[in-house]
């Protein structure tokens, strides 16, 4: 398939962020999109790069509807000798497929959108921001486009990708969260999309997320749809605990994204030969480890947080202290070994890194 690229002049290209150091996340878009259509007569067919600009879309597009939609979030980083580098962009396509086929979205080229998405990022490459701690983020879409209101697997999708420069994603920065556990709301059970990175997880996690950051809250912590005891995650990060020298994860069983980071990190505390689980761990055990002074850490791992240091757990009325609200070792330890790995600082002995420019 012959990527066509269709570039503005020069002239009416935005004018990049001033201040790096002020970005935030999600705000701001690059010049150019990437865009590629599906049908069944064709199979993925036409990918192009346009400028960035409004999507025209049927009224009864299905996605618009019944929710039909896919998306993924990955990096490019600005590395310490001005090259470009992507963060295991691979795993992040495999991912997406995985979320189509539970979507009945079809599946995208793989070894083609990798190829695309490098042709974007080279494209845009005066986007990519160079302060530490800043990146350019990278968001592809699948959505279902035919014109329906049945509900049924549409014939017809587009795929898109947008991208623009962000600095950290909580306004906390690398500094520590407060969490609050949520007992009302669940955000996903086993046999549904929670393991799926699609839009109605999102949707549905939005009231709870008010109704935390009303009561002063960064994030909310989502439990186990059945019981209300196990920790799923938090939403836009999977979770770890750090109880007396274990390093605990909640298993992957389904309601739970299958985070690129959360895999990286489990990586890198196996290489160092730490203790690590990945096994179901409930808030009670948390909140026990907590009272007996072993919980010496709790961060959250995502592409957008990188690793999040939890300082505080709220439950049933009470804040639990973590690390005494400080970022603790684990955390920063694995901050510096991943932003290092990414920025091309340190050596990279699992090959994640791939240059783009
Ligand atoms: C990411 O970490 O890239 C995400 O997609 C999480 C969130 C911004 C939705």
């Amino acid at each position: 398939m012959k990527l066509k690229k269709d570039l503005l002049p020069a002239h009416q290209r935005k004018a990049k962020p001033a201040d790096e150091s002020a970005l935030g996340f999600g705000q701001i878009f690059c010049d150019h999109m990437f865009l590629m259509d599906y049908d069944p007569e064709h199979g993925w067919h036409d990918p192009r790069i346009a400028p960035y600009g409004p999507l025209s879309l049927d009224p009864a597009a299905l996605v618009l509807h019944y929710g039909q939609e896919v998306f993924e979030g990955l990096k490019a980083y600005r590395g310490v000798d001005g090259g470009i580098y992507m963060f295991r962009p691979l795993a992040n396509i495999e991912r997406m497929n995985r979320s189509n086929r539970r979507l009945c979205i079809p599946e995208l080229p793989a070894a083609e959108c990798l190829e695309h998405l490098f042709e974007l990022v080279k494209t845009e490459h005066e986007w990519v921001p160079t302060l530490e701690g800043t990146s350019l983020y990278v968001r592809p879409t699948v959505i279902a486009t035919e014109a329906c209101l049945g509900v049924k697997v549409s014939k017809k999708y587009l795929y898109f990708v947008i991208m623009g420069p962000v600095g950290a994603y909580y306004p906390e920065g690398f500094n520590p969260v407060k969490i609050y556990v949520e007992e009302k709301y669940v955000r996903a059970s086993a046999g549904g999309v929670g393991e799926a990175k699609t839009m109605g997880n999102y949707a549905a996690s939005l009231l709870a997320a008010e109704e935390a950051h009303a009561k002063g809250f960064t994030q909310v912590l989502w439990l186990d749809a059945c019981d209300r005891k196990s920790i799923e995650e938090v939403g836009t990060m999977n979770m770890f605990f750090v109880i007396a020298g274990e390093i605990i994860t909640s298993p992957l069983t389904g309601s739970i994204l299958p985070g690129v980071t959360r895999d990286s990190v489990l990586t890198l505390c196996r290489h160092w030969g730490l203790k690590v689980s990945e096994r179901k761990v409930t808030i009670d055990e948390v909140i026990a480890a907590q009272k007996d002074g072993v919980l010496e850490e709790a961060f959250g791992t995502g592409t957008a947080a990188v690793i999040s240091p939890v300082g505080s757990i709220h439950y049933r009325g009470k804040d639990y202290r973590v690390a005494d609200g400080q970022t603790g070792k684990l955390s920063n330890r694995l901050y510096d070994e991943m932003t290092g790995i990414q920025l091309g600082k340190r050596p990279d002995p699992f090959g994640w890194v791939v240059k783009v420019k």
